[in-house]
């Protein structure tokens, strides 16, 4: 039983040999790029926590997406900074938002060659910087649901493919399938961030977006680090509301979390290298304490390795390049 390892010790492995055997390889068309889509800028503005990432202006989302395209990337998710911020965070269903205008221009120009996602939250756009709409100090789940539905449907009106909700609030998914059916967009897909940790590694990302909670932390809809089995129950209640895809969020230190749902789950499995992961290896790579192109390869092929299916990252466009080469 133990002869084909003795006999895999005795290769040579060449790089021929290595690439024949690699099980999991990395496609361009795994990946989604995020990108951030400002309302108040006319010119790209780089993210001092996040190098070599930018915002961007309605106006060069288009450019920007073109260049990711022709890496092989098929798909974008976008973030919006809208120019003011509310309770009920009203910019984030406006018809002439930002988000919905960078929908329209890169469906016009780009077609069926891209993949076009939305992040359907409401961090970006209350005063508060909370997922949904507080009252007392506390979040309002079913009114925000409310405000999702009218989110998604300005989406769609726009073009969108997919729309991913990420606020962590209870029946979300079944609130915007609703919303999505009743006014006629059934092909409009959704991708749920199921299983949402509560985690350090956003701050790069709250920074990026201008989101970061104005009071307390997102604890309490958020969930916590020790657990397994409420991801799991999370993803099977998404899937159970509607989910098309459902996501693991962060992906590094979660690893284990993507493998049970892999196990479990008979859906595309989507993983969010988010904004720390992606913090992390740019400032050691920029000290020289470790190599950037392989550091990535390798978290992102582990990353896949785990179960992903799809992986939601900064490096997308960057790691296109790279597989070409490789
Ligand atoms: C907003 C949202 C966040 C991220 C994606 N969507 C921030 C948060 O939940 O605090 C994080 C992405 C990243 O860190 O790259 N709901």
């Amino acid at each position: 039983m133990t002869y084909p390892t003795v006999r895999m010790r005795r290769l040579r492995r060449t790089p021929a040999l290595r690439a024949m055997l690699q099980r999991v390889n990395l496609r361009p068309s795994d990946l989604i790029c995020p990108i951030f889509v400002d309302e108040n800028l006319n010119k790209p503005k780089p993210i001092e926590s996040m190098p070599g990432i930018s915002r961007f202006p309605v106006s060069g989302v288009v450019e920007e997406a073109r260049a990711i395209v022709k890496q092989g990337v098929k798909s974008v998710i976008l973030f919006g900074l809208p120019k003011t911020k509310d309770e009920e965070g009203s910019g984030a269903y406006a018809a002439s938002g930002g988000v919905q205008k960078a929908i329209a221009s890169l469906k016009k120009e780009l077609g069926d060659d891209l993949v076009v996602i939305t992040d359907v939250c409401l961090c970006e756009y209350t005063s508060a910087g909370h997922c949904g709409v507080i009252k007392s100090s506390e979040i309002q789940n079913d009114s925000t649901l409310k405000i999702l539905q009218k989110v998604v449907v300005s989406h769609a009106e726009a073009g969108v493919d997919m729309v991913a909700p990420s606020g962590m609030m209870d029946g979300q998914v079944r609130a915007i399938r609703t919303a999505l059916d009743d006014a006629g967009f059934t092909h409009t897909a959704v991708m749920a961030y199921s299983a949402k940790y509560s985690s350090s590694f956003y701050g790069p990302f709250r920074d990026a977006a201008e989101c970061a909670p104005q009071f307390g932390d997102r604890k309490s809809y958020q969930m916590g680090f020790g657990n397994v089995g409420e991801a799991m129950r999370e993803i099977a209640l998404d899937i159970k509301e509607g989910a098309d895809i459902v996501m693991v969020k962060p992906a590094l230190a979660y690893l284990d979390i993507i493998r049970a749902a892999r196990r479990r789950f008979n859906v595309p499995i989507a993983a969010y290298n988010v904004s720390g992961e992606y913090s992390m290896v740019k400032a050691a790579a920029a000290n020289g304490w470790i190599d950037e192109k392989n550091a990535t390869l390798e978290i992102l092929t582990a990353i896949k390795r785990a179960g992903a299916d799809l992986i939601l990252t900064y490096f997308a466009r960057k790691v296109a390049e790279w597989l070409k080469t490789t």
